[in-house]
């Protein structure tokens, strides 16, 4: 099948006041770090009701910047899950600092608190903890550790744990604005904190003129152009997160109807979908035959940490990665793409 006509893994969604906002700005002339990024930043403070957020030019700069901002260097180890893109680990090794991976839940596919517990040294300086698919990780069980929490919503932007949205329980949380992320401005980022000179120091670090000394900065600034976009998606945010989680529950019936295990939704956790995983033996053959169909599906991690490290154990990381498909779910899904979705999982799957 053509490319074109195949429905994509994801896709942003797009409307007429997204169009409007970016050529409000093109109009401007004023196209750098101005007025929309702060009008964004002010928005995000808002949605997430806390006292400060700096937006950035990507989720990664977003986490090298809160890694530095924590004082994290050469000599020091950061704590991240094996399965996770590999974004965190060279955020981490900016910083001179030691990556130290750790195994994940086979259930809601989090980094595995008592997995952690053994791999702490004094030489931690903090956890990067990335709410996996949309579904937060045990923050409960992860800030008893009382080692900093720094929580990475690249993926669970609008996501729960306990009615609280997820980046308000760590030291600071990451966000991405990549284009196929839950809210989408091409690229960008977000830190956000409760720590007035944690948000001071990083709002410093992400802009390198007209300072007073050569202190290490980055150019790590949003445009206006991704902030005037990111705040009308940000304004969509609900509606996005309710088609996701009402996309999900027609997913749940195929795989209920074809006594396959669900992906796990915790009670205590309001889970986004930014990610549609679950596990089948056939991994691989699924998602050939999905393409097939029309649909593209993918492994939700392209690889695991430890694999490219070439360390060993990690098996409940091995065990998902071998088994994990990822189908398309998003806003922008049409009905009919919805209903050919659904009826090409039935097919493969009431066979299987
Ligand atoms: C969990 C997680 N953290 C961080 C990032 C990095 O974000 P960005 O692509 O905006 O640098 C990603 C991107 O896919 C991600 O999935």
């Amino acid at each position: 099948m053509p490319e074109t006509t195949m429905i994509p893994h994801s896709r942003p969604f797009l409307d007429d006041e997204d169009y409007r906002n970016v050529l409000d700005v093109l109009k401007s002339g004023r196209l750098v770090q101005g007025e929309r990024v702060a009008a964004f930043e002010e928005a995000f403070c808002l949605e997430m009701d806390l006292p400060g957020a700096v937006a950035v030019s990507s989720g990664t700069a977003a986490l090298h910047l809160v890694l530095l901002a924590l004082g994290v260097g050469a000599g020091d180890e950061v704590i991240v899950p094996s399965y996770v893109c590999t974004a965190l680990w060279h955020a981490v090794r900016y910083t001179g600092a030691t990556p130290v991976l750790a195994d994940i839940e086979a259930d809601t596919f989090n980094i595995s608190v008592p997995d952690i517990m053994p791999r702490l040294t004094n030489k931690t300086k903090a956890i990067i903890m990335p709410h996996m698919f949309g579904q937060s990780g045990d923050m409960d069980a992860l800030l008893n550790l009382d080692i900093p929490v720094i929580e990475d919503c690249a993926q669970s932007m609008g996501s729960h744990y306990r009615g609280q949205p997820t980046g308000t329980f760590g030291v600071a949380a990451i966000f991405s604005f990549y284009a196929t992320k839950v809210i989408a401005a091409g690229e960008g980022g977000m830190v956000v904190s409760r720590d007035g000179h944690l948000i001071d120091r990083i709002r410093d670090m992400r802009d390198y003129d007209e300072k007073e000394t050569l202190t290490q900065c980055f150019n790590y600034k949003l445009t206006d152009m991704q902030a005037a976009m990111g705040t009308s998606q940000l304004k969509k945010l609900p509606v996005f997160i309710a088609r996701r989680q009402e996309v999900a529950r027609r997913y749940d019936c195929v795989l209920r109807e074809a006594n396959l295990p669900l992906p796990v939704s915790k009670p205590d956790r309001g889970h986004g979908y930014f990610r549609y995983v679950f596990l089948i033996d056939s991994m691989d053959r699924f998602i050939n035959d999905m393409g097939r169909l029309g649909v593209v599906c993918r492994r939700p991690v392209f690889r695991p940490l430890h694999d490219y490290l070439e360390q060993t154990g990690f098996e409940v990381t091995n065990r998902v990665w071998q088994r994990a498909v990822s189908v398309p779910i998003y806003p922008g899904l049409t009905d009919e793409e919805e209903e050919t979705i659904v009826s090409s999982m039935k097919t493969l799957l009431f066979k299987v």
